[in-house]
């Protein structure tokens, strides 16, 4: 049977970072059991229509999952257990954040069956980590990681976010420097987004926070990804570096277009030539749960030429780039006769390179793949 991906949203965290613009608020207790019991009901209307899939890799993401009460994640995995078919050696993670875990709280998520955990660092210096409104301290992170490995974790990614506001190259560097030291397996790093809807935004508008210039914050991206190579990690995709055989396999799934089904609120699915998402309303998503029906605010059909340059723009991010064949074997055309013309034009710029079977970004191609994406869209 057809494997799938599963994407489950907890929108709480214990406080709004100043960066963050998705779908996560502080919530109370009420509210989060309250969601807790709807999540369960939508995975049970959810299996009505999808139980008939095998499920390959199931990512629980927020927002901050780890907020949610000791026993939480082990009820929503039986259901999913209890509904769908899980792979034998399907990947299982969940995102934390470190001021939220205990050692019981990680040994409840290993015994859950959890084998990944995702991490927000974002930086390992505590003045960076206060000004955008982190709820830890870099000591914290450290433990964090103690904590889980404690508990049995031998799967840990660390996302880090360079560019913040004050950061200059040399504390970005120090950041790697004691991230190198926690060991893990796998790490994102992410140049900041000042997202219209933030409170980062607001200040960096009124001027009350200066942030890298553009150099120094590609600067920031080229030694990250050199120093992490040295470290023996190798990036597959432009954010995403991983040491050997621990590239996440859920974001994989996404970046190649494979079918996945997003369970909760403003989660999204795409499966059978069809996208769809969830409504963000609370109050939309417990009333259509009520009515017995997925609470979807909107969809859109994936024409062929929609799923071509997806495909494109997703592929190549990935540092294997697009290969020849499989490009073929999807669409059934040559690659080349369709797109010489953007990759002479691209390889003039110095954003594109080619091999025998494959095109992919350069360096320069890395910092500019939005010029290279556009010229595949249809
Ligand atoms: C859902 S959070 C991870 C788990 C947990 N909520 C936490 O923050 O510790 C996903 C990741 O997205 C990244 N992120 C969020 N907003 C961002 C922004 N505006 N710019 C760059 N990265 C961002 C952060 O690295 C964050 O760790
Ligand atoms: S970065 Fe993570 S903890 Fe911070 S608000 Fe966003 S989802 Fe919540």
């Amino acid at each position: 049977m057809k494997q799938i991906g599963l994407y489950i949203h907890i929108p709480f965290c214990e406080k709004k970072c100043y960066y963050c613009d998705f779908t996560s608020v502080p919530g109370n207790m009420e509210l989060i059991r309250k969601y807790e019991k709807y999540l369960i009901k939508e995975i049970v209307i959810q299996a009505e229509k999808f139980g008939k899939y095998d499920i390959g890799t199931i990512f629980i993401g927020g927002g901050t999952p780890s907020v949610l009460e000791q026993t939480s994640i082990g009820n929503i995995l039986g259901i999913i257990r209890e509904r769908f078919k899980i792979v034998p050696d399907a990947e299982i993670s969940m995102e934390i954040n470190p001021g939220t875990l205990t050692y019981e709280k990680a040994v409840s998520y290993k015994n859950a069956g959890i084998n990944r955990v995702s991490m927000g660092i974002q930086s390992m210096n505590d003045n960076n980590l206060r000004i955008i409104g982190r709820i830890h301290s870099k000591d914290q992170v450290v433990s964090t990681v103690d904590i889980l490995r404690n508990a049995g974790f031998e799967n840990i990614n660390g996302d880090l976010i360079f560019g913040l506001p004050h950061q200059s190259v040399d504390d970005f560097h120090k950041t790697l420097d004691k991230v190198k030291e926690l060991n893990l397996e796998h790490i994102s790093m992410y140049g900041l987004i000042l997202e219209e809807n933030t409170l980062l935004y607001h200040w960096y508008k009124k001027g009350l926070v200066s942030m890298p210039s553009e150099d120094e914050e590609r600067h920031m991206y080229h030694s990250g990804i050199r120093m992490l190579e040295q470290n023996g990690y190798r990036q597959y995709e432009i954010s995403n570096l991983a040491k050997k055989g621990f590239e996440c396999r859920h974001n994989l799934g996404y970046w190649k277009l494979n079918p996945y089904i997003g369970v909760g609120l403003s989660s999204h699915s795409s499966i059978d030539n069809r996208r769809y998402w969830n409504t963000s309303v609370f109050n939309e998503y417990f009333s259509m749960i009520d009515e017995n029906i997925l609470p979807i605010s909107g969809e859109e059909t994936i024409s062929k030429d929609l799923m071509e340059s997806e495909y494109l723009i997703l592929r190549i991010r990935l540092n294997e780039g697009i290969s020849f064949v499989d490009y073929e074997t999807r669409f059934n055309r040559s690659f080349m006769q369709k797109y010489e013309r953007v990759v002479n034009k691209h390889i003039e710029t110095g954003l594109l390179m080619i091999s025998e079977d494959r095109i992919s970004l350069t360096d320069k191609g890395k910092d500019l793949s939005n010029l290279v994406e556009v010229d595949f869209l249809p």
